[in-house]
């Protein structure tokens, strides 16, 4: 993740975070990102994590599947939102490349502290750990926050004091659809790059517009996570076609056109970030 990362710091791209909720996200996300020659991070909730089957079973599944499918480009395997410092752990010993622990919602000594303990257990095992300070607005697999804006001085805190690679400043992003404009502080994510400059992490792109993107990526978001915008296309697509084909109860036809719908979106993705020909 590291060496990924930093590249596309250093070159002004994000590598996409995408939010696997199941099978059929898997195989999409893996054959949108070997199209466009992307490396791609793989994002699993820590609150999902049983729906998907335990981080055994999801690290287990994801290292087949690239194997499988003849998976050239470099595939990340991401804990979003780590919601304990256990949770990291168990993650980190089946084979996570990288984990977030979320203390976002902890007084910024205690977010500090629990981060620093699952940085010191990653970095024994050369995993790669992002941190939260402030909060993504709105509701992301059934886990909800209001949204508060990061102070400078809590980034710098969480940085300096727990030795975190990536940082996700929450500057007025949020989990889900939008209600009205979105309001990105880029003051301050400009301040936060000047003085940090280490890659930043951008949550809740869903419903952000291609310019907000392309600004955060100057100003040093280098990994930008998505999940609604995938969710939405899929659901769409798998609904309309039930529709158009009431008769139809091959699980195979069913289910080809929702995944082709996760492979279009993501493709569509990586090109707002930038990403494409980087691997
Ligand atoms: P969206 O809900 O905007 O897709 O955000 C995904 C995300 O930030 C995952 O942590």
């Amino acid at each position: 993740m590291k060496k990924y990362i930093l590249e596309a710091f250093k070159k002004r791209y994000a590598i996409p975070q995408i939010n696997i909720n199941g099978l059929v996200w898997i195989e999409g996300v893996l054959a949108a990102a070997e199209e466009q020659q992307s490396p791609i991070i793989l994002g699993t909730t820590d609150k999902n994590i049983s729906f998907l089957g335990g981080y055994d079973f999801i690290a287990y599944v994801i290292k087949k599947k690239v194997k499988a499918m003849n998976i050239s480009v470099p595939v990340i395997l991401h804990l979003d939102h780590g919601l304990s410092v256990e949770g990291c752990h168990k993650a980190i010993d089946a084979g996570y490349d990288s984990v977030m622990y979320d203390g976002s919602k902890l007084p910024i000594d205690e977010n500090v502290e629990l981060t620093r303990q699952v940085v010191n257990y990653a970095q024994r095992n050369k995993v790669y750990v992002e941190g939260e300070v402030g909060a993504v607005g709105g509701t992301e697999d059934g886990l909800t926050n209001d949204l508060k804006y990061a102070s400078i001085e809590d980034c710098k805190q969480l940085v300096y004091e727990s030795g975190i690679d990536t940082l996700a400043p929450a500057l007025g992003s949020v989990h889900g659809e939008y209600k009205g404009e979105p309001d990105l502080d880029f003051d301050r994510m400009k301040q936060i790059n000047k003085m940090l400059n280490i890659p930043l992490v951008l949550h809740g792109a869903s419903g952000l517009s291609d310019e907000d993107v392309t600004k955060a990526i100057s100003y040093g978001h280098a990994k930008i996570n998505f999940n609604t915008e995938i969710n939405m296309a899929w659901s769409r697509t798998l609904r309309d076609y039930l529709i158009d084909n009431p008769l139809v109860y091959s699980p195979q036809e069913i289910i080809k056109p929702s995944t082709q719908a996760i492979k279009n979106k993501v493709s569509e993705i990586i090109k707002k970030c930038n990403s494409n020909n980087q691997a």
